[in-house]
């Protein structure tokens, strides 16, 4: 099977109250990770690389990395770019074999975020490739930039917005942010529910993206503070919350942070019990196993995407 969009899978998930999980890529070891849980969950996936991904690994490794992850698995996978921070980067992307692109210009005025979008639809449409767009801005730490507070999306732009640019999926902000450090503590997580509502009823059957939506899983916070770690106020969105959203509109539910902290707790914990190991493959082993135990956790818990590939 080849790569895939994700117009199909949006569709099915619309239609059947679950959302697909996009999992953000770094390496071989979270590759395989990640489609060896959804292939024993038999999920639909998305692999999605940031540009500090490709500049880490290389777009070419990345995509024979996906390659050989369709291969084993037989999974509908699609590979997308996540954050895309320009028409040249998107265009990269497209022209290098990706199935959809992110054209992240929430942080430009609506005018130049509809222009550039609009641009970058014509571009990835005439290739067969789908574009997800976003309005509003997220709080929280993404490759350099650093957004202190949410600007929610406003329901009111998002019908001008989708009409204009063509795109064909729209992440929104609700309150969900990037990274381990989502809420302050004693803070109670927030989702704005009644913006999404919203939302859904200017945009009736319109796939919704949510990013940030990572769940930092307590017990995994314990573990990498008490292998010297210092992660003392990590706090993420509560994975209830999260499956009620993907019961909604969101059909594509980003995640990345719940995977580095499930890898760093196994290999802090491995070096902690095995202090004279010094094979990757000792550690880099059950840091693979852990994002596998991660992924499966987030298709149940989460997602509700199991058997619906
Ligand atoms: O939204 C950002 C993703 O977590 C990717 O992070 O840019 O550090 O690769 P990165
Ligand atoms: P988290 O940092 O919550 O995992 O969000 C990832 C994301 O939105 C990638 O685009
Ligand atoms: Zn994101």
């Amino acid at each position: 099977m080849p790569l895939v969009t994700t117009t199909e899978m949006f569709k099915k998930a619309y239609e059947g109250g679950y959302a697909i999980g996009a999992f953000n890529v770094n390496n071989m070891e979270i590759v395989q990770g990640i489609t060896e849980a959804a292939k024993e969950e038999n999920a639909p996936l998305i692999l999605q690389v940031s540009s500090g991904a490709r500049k880490y690994a290389k777009h070419v490794y990345l995509m024979k990395l996906v390659e050989a992850a369709i291969e084993d698995t037989g999974l509908p996978i699609a590979l997308h770019l996540d954050h895309g921070a320009d028409f040249e980067i998107c265009k990269s992307c497209i022209d290098g074999g990706f199935t959809s692109v992110m054209i992240d210009g929430s942080s430009r005025p609506f005018t130049e975020n509809i222009e550039v979008t609009k641009k970058v639809v014509e571009y990835a449409h005439d290739k067969g490739v789908v574009v997800e767009g976003e309005l509003g801005q997220l709080a929280g730490v993404e490759d350099d930039v650093n957004v202190e507070n949410h600007s929610y999306t406003d329901p009111d732009q998002v019908q001008e917005f989708v009409e204009k640019t063509g795109v064909d999926s729209l992440a929104i902000a609700i309150g969900t942010s990037h990274g381990a450090y989502k809420f302050k503590p004693g803070q109670k997580p927030v989702l704005r529910f009644d913006i999404l509502e919203e939302v859904e009823k200017r945009l009736p059957g319109f796939p919704i993206v949510l990013h940030g939506a990572s769940s930092v899983i307590p017990e995994l916070v314990e573990k990498i503070n008490k292998y010297g770690g210092a992660m003392p106020d990590a706090i993420g969105i509560p994975e209830e919350m999260l499956r009620e959203a993907a019961k909604s509109a969101v059909c594509k539910i980003n995640i990345d942070s719940d995977l580095r902290l499930a890898m760093t707790a196994s290999v802090r914990e491995h070096f902690a019990l095995h202090p004279a190991d010094f094979d990757p493959r000792q550690y880099l082993s059950p840091a693979r196993e852990a994002i596998k135990e991660m992924v499966k956790r987030k298709l149940v818990n989460v997602l509700g995407a199991s058997g619906k590939a």
